[in-house]
């Protein structure tokens, strides 16, 4: 990239779009990508540049796509790739961009390769996945180490014909793909990545995008859960010494399709880390996905047992996000602006208030928040309307997502199906469960929230009634078309918005109030953000000498900004002076 030329996916509005439950045209009660092209018009509306898709390849669907059984198709209930070929082209005849998601770390054990490499020890893609040889204790067979899988039990699976495990990081599954062999690499960047491009899309939502580089020692990792055979084993398997050789490798591929955006989703990463596979210079991600915001109460070193999940506090919410911010001081690095995806409870419900009488407000300043961050924007199906998650009330057997249904299983056999035990697990589903994502979209007040004239292949929100894009397009109050002013009013203020730099938190430690301020690059504006996280009324806290400079408002979610923030309250102030350089 010539220095002049700005990278387009830096200020393009992203929206990512979980086929499975975003729009069904043919009846069978499962999203599809005829049904996505129906809306595109929508989205371009909303102001939405680039979508990224969630995996539509053909699968098994024992993790909802993400376990792939061959790169160059298309699942069939979503449609084909003649389908496929049109969604590109109708994306770029309104001048927007398609970036598919890249699952290379792991395939689905019915994909060709793996097929072939589980029958024997000489075949050709023999080596083509993570075999080792089983321990022998005492004369009986055990997995190669105690590494647990990400989504619970062994990471190791058995196989008889080879008298071999192979490693799965995720479920039995998803095998994972043995990246120190060249030829699998290549076969990777032929059939998952230029297969597409040579299509014309425009990037790739990476996948586990820092955990193909394994210590591959394998050594036993250490007891983190007293008591359990299978023990968390991060350190093994993420950011492992070979990550950004094989990312640069990789992008000498990319450069022959001009400028490809590769956004990685890289859990479990400390700053300085983050920026080796950010920073402009090693050509390694445009940018990235951290967790920092959307683990929040989550505890990954038990084990990522949900049932332990609790509410963060506001100033933890504010590290997080300061952390992500921080990335850019002074380094030549980009980052991301996410509060939701397809492995998350909705952000009404894990970072604001989900009550009917704030819902709206709250979502409304959620999208304040967002829009005045640096990076590239990203909003997830239905969070412009405002979805929250699904009631307390719903059972297990309203959820589907593999992960909930492992963690409750897990619950369910250790304590005996103890009620109390359950209600715990399904507590934490409630918040933070993946299912709360993978809600279908709430397009009108019809049947089945008009996301299908058939049966949905999950339970549709209750609440649809009231939250949906119909009512609230006739709405000018609504989420959806004050999400629609402030992406153009992100796009007209991109200097201070996009773009701006050196985002300072001037309440910390406060529980309520989150006050922000970023500066334009060139130093003369700045901008000046009160957020209010709470239920009741609270006082502004102004920077110390901004109290009285001349500000103009910019957006406020409320009609007549008073003396107080009132509840959910969002203010945008836009200040010409006193700015002091290089702060
Ligand atoms: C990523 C995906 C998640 C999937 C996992 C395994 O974390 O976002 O949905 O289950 O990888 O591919
Ligand atoms: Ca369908």
């Amino acid at each position: 990239m010539s220095a002049s030329k700005p990278n387009w996916w830096k200020a393009s509005t992203c929206y990512q779009i979980w086929p499975a439950s975003y729009k069904d045209s043919n009846g069978d009660g499962i999203g599809d990508i005829v049904g996505i092209i129906s809306t595109i018009p929508y989205l371009k509306d909303l102001g939405i540049e680039t979508i990224w898709l969630s995996p539509m390849y053909d699968s098994p669907q024992k993790d909802m796509g993400y376990d792939i059984s061959n790169y160059q198709d298309v699942y069939p209930p979503y449609g084909t790739l003649a389908d496929m070929d049109r969604l590109i082209k109708e994306c770029h005849d309104l001048d927007m961009k398609l970036v598919l998601d890249l699952v290379i770390n792991h395939t689905s054990d019915q994909h060709a390769w793996f097929l072939e490499s589980r029958r024997n020890k000489t075949n050709q893609y023999a080596d083509w996945y993570m075999w080792r040889d089983p321990k022998i204790i005492q004369g009986e067979r055990h997995p190669p180490n105690n590494w647990a899988s990400i989504f619970g039990g062994s990471a190791w699976e058995y196989c008889r014909e080879r008298d071999q495990y192979y490693l799965h990081l995720f479920v039995k599954e998803q095998p994972d793909l043995n990246w120190e062999n060249e030829e699998t690499r290549r076969g990777i960047y032929e059939s998952a990545m230029k297969f597409w491009l040579d299509k014309g899309i425009d990037g790739f939502r990476v996948d586990t995008a820092n955990l193909y580089s394994k210590d591959t020692s394998y050594p036993d990792a250490p007891i983190l859960v007293p008591g359990e055979p299978y023990q968390p084993a991060f350190k093994y398997f993420t950011n492992g010494p070979r990550m950004h050789e094989w990312l640069q490798e990789q992008r000498g591929i990319l450069d022959k399709y001009g400028d490809v955006f590769m956004v990685g989703e890289l859990p479990d990463t400390k700053a300085d880390e983050v920026l080796r596979y950010i920073s402009a210079k090693s050509r390694e991600y445009s940018c990235v996905f951290d967790f920092d915001v959307v683990m929040l109460g989550q505890n990954k070193e038990g084990g990522s047992k949900k049932h332990h999940t609790h509410k963060h506090t506001l100033p933890h919410f504010k590290e997080a996000i300061r952390k992500v911010q921080g990335l850019l001081h002074g380094t030549d690095a980009w980052t991301t602006v996410f509060l939701e995806n397809h492995d998350q409870g909705r952000s009404l419900s894990r970072f604001a208030t989900d009550k009917a009488i704030h819902r709206d407000q709250a979502a409304k300043m959620l999208a304040v928040l967002m829009c005045c961050l640096t990076g590239t924007l990203f909003l997830y199906q239905g969070q412009e309307i405002g979805m929250y998650n699904h009631p307390e009330y719903w059972g297990i057997e309203d959820l589907r997502d593999i992960d909930s249904l492992n963690a409750y299983n897990d619950v369910m056999h250790r304590h005996k199906g103890d009620p109390l035990w359950l209600k715990k697990a399904m507590r934490g589903l409630q918040l933070v469960g993946r299912d709360n994502g993978r809600l279908p979209v709430q397009w009108d007040n019809s049947a089945n929230a008009g996301f299908t004239s058939g049966k949905p292949w999950i339970r549709v929100h209750d609440d649809y009634e009231h939250v949906n894009v119909a009512a609230q397009q006739a709405d000018p109050g609504s989420p959806l078309n004050f999400w629609k002013k402030i992406i153009r009013l992100r796009k007209k203020y991109a200097d201070l918005m996009i773009f701006g730099k050196d985002f300072q938190v001037w309440d910390k430690f406060d529980q309520d109030v989150f006050t922000f301020t970023k500066v334009h690059p060139d130093g003369h504006e700045r901008i000046l953000v009160f957020l209010n996280f709470s239920d009741e009324d609270q006082p502004l806290h102004y920077p110390t000498g901004l109290e009285s400079v001349q500000k103009e408002l910019l957006v406020c979610n409320f009609e007549e900004p008073g003396k107080y923030l009132t509840p959910w309250e969002a203010r945008v102030y836009l200040i010409r002076e006193g700015v002091v350089n290089g702060g």
